[in-house]
């Protein structure tokens, strides 16, 4: 039997709780107080129920949150870059006291899980929007989020009780362990994950087959959470990702599967929590290519390649497979990048995310150069 890459700290995390134990934690809902969480953080406490966070188990407490803004380690010595924290602001503080257990509600109401909050801590939002997203610019979404955070954090372990419900995607909502089973019943050992969460382009399609090249299988996995208002909704993103997938993949090498994290936009950070995240759904290799979770011009293109010579790969296990700029040449006759194509600009056909959405507002199809005819006309159909 083939073992898959162990999750990020040996194991892998399970806070969905069954049987008797929910059954107690059930009983004492109605007696604690409450923690109503918006969508951004609900995205997160499934990622930490759900072991796709692992080693977390809850939300980071004041000491690994120093940790990993000065040194992008947790307290244990294990790389990572962004914390995972819930807010509150200084009224709700008031009310509620470390070592007690807090319910936690969606904004309907339903009770999804408890906090066992251990820890109560006050935290600089612009250095963290520093140290994080390397800028303070109110405009950079992941640091607009920061600022419309309370000002406290509350820490502890959490456990999810009831599911988190979802009215989409539902056929293609794999967790890291289902994942893992599928990994293994396919008999793959080396699968390259690609993280994406914009309509699919032939870059994106050459460096996962370039990829594909060297490994089992592909996790085509786009991140379904919050992304900030202009990005193309993860609808329509799928829409793409199935046409493509039935017409130019081969269907038993690939596994489509969608990510409940929120976008955060932090470029190179975001980069290293991306692969630590695709390590514990069981991925062997990550793919890089150019301004990964990039926004603006906040990072340098291959800011994203060059963090990853910051960390021992021995402690981050999962190999990072780093793409240039990639392009369809038309002297090449085909998809190039910049490492083996020889011909100047004018020969290479690609265009930015604005551009195509300009494109489609006016009617027009991007050219077959960038965007699969089947992929252009469903990105047409819908805009
Ligand atoms: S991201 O925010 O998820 O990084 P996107 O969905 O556009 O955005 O990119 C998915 C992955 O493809 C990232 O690793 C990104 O670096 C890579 N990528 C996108 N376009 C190109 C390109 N033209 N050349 C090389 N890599 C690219």
């Amino acid at each position: 039997m083939h073992n898959l890459i162990p999750a990020h700290g040996g194991k892998l995390v399970n806070r969905i709780l069954t049987g008797q134990q929910r059954q107690v934690l059930l009983d004492r809902i109605p007696g604690l107080k409450r923690l109503v969480l918006n969508r951004r953080e609900i995205a997160d406490l499934e990622m930490l129920a759900t072991g796709a966070f692992s080693p977390l188990d809850g939300y980071v407490s004041s000491k690994d949150y120093e940790s990993i803004l000065h040194s992008m380690h947790l307290t244990n010595g294990l790389p990572w870059t962004i914390p995972i924290t819930v807010s509150v602001g200084a009224e709700h503080k008031a009310k509620v006291r470390e070592g007690e257990d807090l319910a936690l509600h969606d904004l309907a109401g339903k009770c999804l899980g408890i906090l066992e909050l251990e820890e109560i801590y006050p935290y600089d939002k612009q250095r963290e929007a520093l140290q994080v997203y390397g800028t303070n610019d109110i405009q950079h979404p992941g640091v607009a989020a920061l600022h419309q955070q309370g000002e406290y954090y509350l820490a502890g372990k959490i456990s999810l009780i009831n599911p988190i419900a979802h009215d989409d995607f539902n056929k293609h909502r794999l967790e890291p362990r289902e994942t893992r089973l599928l990994f293994r019943e396919k008999g793959w050992r080396t699968i390259v994950a690609f993280q994406t969460r914009n309509p699919v382009h032939r870059a994106h399609e050459y460096i996962q087959k370039c990829a594909m090249e060297i490994v089992d299988g592909l996790l085509l996995h786009p991140l379904v959470g919050e992304t900030k208002s202009d990005d193309i909704s993860a609808d329509v993103r799928m829409k793409c990702y199935e046409v493509l997938l039935e017409n130019y993949y081969p269907r038993d090498r690939v596994v489509l599967s969608v990510m409940p994290a929120n976008m955060r936009y932090a470029g190179p950070k975001e980069a290293i929590m991306h692969a630590i995240i695709r390590k514990n759904y069981g991925c062997s290799h990550f793919i890089v290519g150019r301004d990964h979770a990039g926004v603006g011009n906040y990072y340098g293109t291959f800011d994203a390649h060059h963090i990853f010579k910051e960390f021992d790969p021995r402690n981050l296990m999962i190999t990072p497979l780093f793409f240039d700029y990639t392009f369809y040449c038309t002297r090449c006759g085909g998809m190039a990048s910049t490492k083996t194509c020889p011909h100047g600009k004018e020969s290479h056909v690609f265009l930015s995310g604005t551009k195509v959405r300009e494109m489609l507002a006016r009617g027009e199809s991007p050219p077959i150069e960038f965007t699969r005819p089947e992929v252009a006309k469903v990105l047409m159909n819908h805009s």
